[in-house]
């Protein structure tokens, strides 16, 4: 897709978070298929030794070679994406890692020198780069963003849960005093249940304990049709023919995020309703 002359070209974004559970392969995933079907070019990357992205998607994506194998040297990055049914969207699964060997798989990546020349090399073919990564802000998750434009991070809508942001933001700015250049674009609220008290005294705690535009305007409902989409191997917008209401949710966050990392297209124009 045709860009501005100042957009970012091949931006990488890294979903994070302390904790398992939170959603960040949903948002991931989700988030993924929304920006492909805006026509960006999006590679996703399954930075989690566990497989989560491979585990989630139905088919043999788990046995395959993918980022371990790319890192390594032993495949090109085009010889090991998985392609999905749409044109925009590709897959790089995390490939093969042993249980024993992970811990050191994610320690080795953390200073960041492989993933960096990794995503160098992923930018030229992608708009756009979203890894999933483990429950950790540590190993691979502190390597790969020390090296990324930008890191989002689910915000689970549970008591106490807005702490761990905190935490989050100082592993950032120890980063940027490094010398990355990572910028935190925002956290999104996610198992919202708006009819619970609890639920949104935390999406208020976030409100007021956070910067107006660190928290997307768009917020994730808790819904069952994620847990249908999981069983089913597939993104909630591609659940049914005509995809439940919560998948639109993933299509605000997908407009938020290109205002926020400033995509847009040049000759972007009103297009009349008459053909
Ligand atoms: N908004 C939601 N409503 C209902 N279930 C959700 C929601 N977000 C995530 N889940 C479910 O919660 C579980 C954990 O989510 P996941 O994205 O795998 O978390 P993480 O990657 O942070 O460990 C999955 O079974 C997922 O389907
Ligand atoms: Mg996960």
């Amino acid at each position: 897709m045709s860009r501005g002359m100042n957009d970012p070209k091949g931006v990488v974004l890294v979903v994070a978070g302390l904790k398992g559970g939170i959603g960040k392969t949903t948002l991931s995933l989700n988030l993924s298929l929304a920006v492909a079907q805006r026509r960006w070019r999006v590679l996703l990357v399954d930075a989690d030794p566990q497989g989560s992205i491979g585990f989630s998607i139905h088919g043999d994506l788990h046995q395959k070679s993918g980022l371990a194998e790319v890192l390594a040297g032993e495949v090109d990055l085009d010889q090991a994406v998985v392609k999905s049914r749409l044109a925009e969207l590709d897959l790089l699964p995390v490939g093969q890692i042993p249980s024993v060997a992970a811990s050191r798989w994610s320690t080795d990546l953390e200073d960041g020198e492989a993933i960096g020349s990794f995503f160098a090399g992923a930018q030229k073919a992608y708009d756009l780069i979203i890894v999933d990564t483990p429950p950790s802000l540590g190993g691979v998750t502190l390597g790969a963003m020390s090296r990324a434009s930008f890191v989002i991070s689910p915000l689970q809508a549970e008591p106490l849960a807005a702490r761990s942001v905190s935490k989050f933001l100082e592993v950032l700015a120890h980063l940027k005093a490094e010398g990355s250049s990572v910028e935190m674009i925002g956290v999104v609220l996610n198992m919202l249940q708006s009819r619970h008290d609890s639920s949104l005294a935390v999406a208020q705690e976030s409100w007021n304990l956070f910067p107006e535009d660190l928290v997307f305007e768009a917020t994730i409902p808790r819904d069952p049709a994620f847990l249908h989409a999981s069983a089913a191997g597939t993104p909630v917008g591609l659940l049914q023919r005509r995809p439940p209401a919560v998948a639109a949710v993933f299509d605000q966050i997908a407009a938020e995020l290109e205002t926020k990392i400033g995509f847009d297209v040049d000759d972007d124009q009103a297009i009349s309703l008459l053909g």
